[in-house]
């Protein structure tokens, strides 16, 4: 049976949905790796940022704005360093101007993906899978880049169902 890891950013408090500003207890890309836990059985893996992003959405989304033309790499509290023993590789989160929060990018870029299948998980308020496929193909040298999972933030909560076909479609 293939070993499944998911490595997830995902921000609780202020967020955006269906065009109101709403607190969430857990974030929308959390819950998605939790069903993706359930359906195929995966460890996973929270990345937390040291310096955490502004509470308030609208300072947030200017603090992740900031990062990306800064092409930041926010340190974070731990990191994984050896994923040799998975053969799948989830990289999950929310789509922040049209990609990754960048303390992905942090992760991303200390793993050896060589032989490795990865695929794009993405929760958005709009943008889809935005440039998460194209990012594992960049960030991931050597990994086979499977199926991209996009789920609207909003319809998160509902989305179980949908998320168990796709992972146990995809991550075999
Ligand atoms: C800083 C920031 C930037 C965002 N940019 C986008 C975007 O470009 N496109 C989009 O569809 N949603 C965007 N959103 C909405 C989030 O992607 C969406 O709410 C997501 O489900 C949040 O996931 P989380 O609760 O796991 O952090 C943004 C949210 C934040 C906080």
């Amino acid at each position: 049976m293939a070993k499944n890891l998911v490595i997830y950013y995902s921000r609780k408090g202020q967020n955006y949905v269906n065009g109101e500003i709403v607190e969430l207890e857990k974030g929308n890309t959390e819950l998605i790796a939790e069903y993706i836990q359930k359906a195929v059985g995966a460890d996973l893996f929270e990345l937390e940022t040291v310096k955490e992003y502004p509470a308030d959405y609208m300072e947030c989304t200017e603090a992740a704005k900031q990062d990306l033309r800064d092409n930041a790499r926010p340190k974070l509290k731990e990191m994984l360093h050896d994923i040799s023993e998975y053969d799948n590789i989830v990289i999950a989160g929310p789509c922040w101007w049209g990609t990754y929060p960048c303390a992905v990018f942090t992760q991303l870029e200390k793993l050896n993906f060589k032989g490795k299948h990865v695929f794009p998980v993405m929760t958005h308020e709009g943008s889809g899978e935005a440039k998460s496929r194209s990012e594992l193909k960049k960030f991931c040298t050597g990994a086979k880049v499977g199926k991209a999972l996009a789920v609207q933030g909003s319809k998160c909560p509902g989305a179980e169902e949908a998320v168990a076909r796709w992972a146990e479609k995809n991550l075999k």
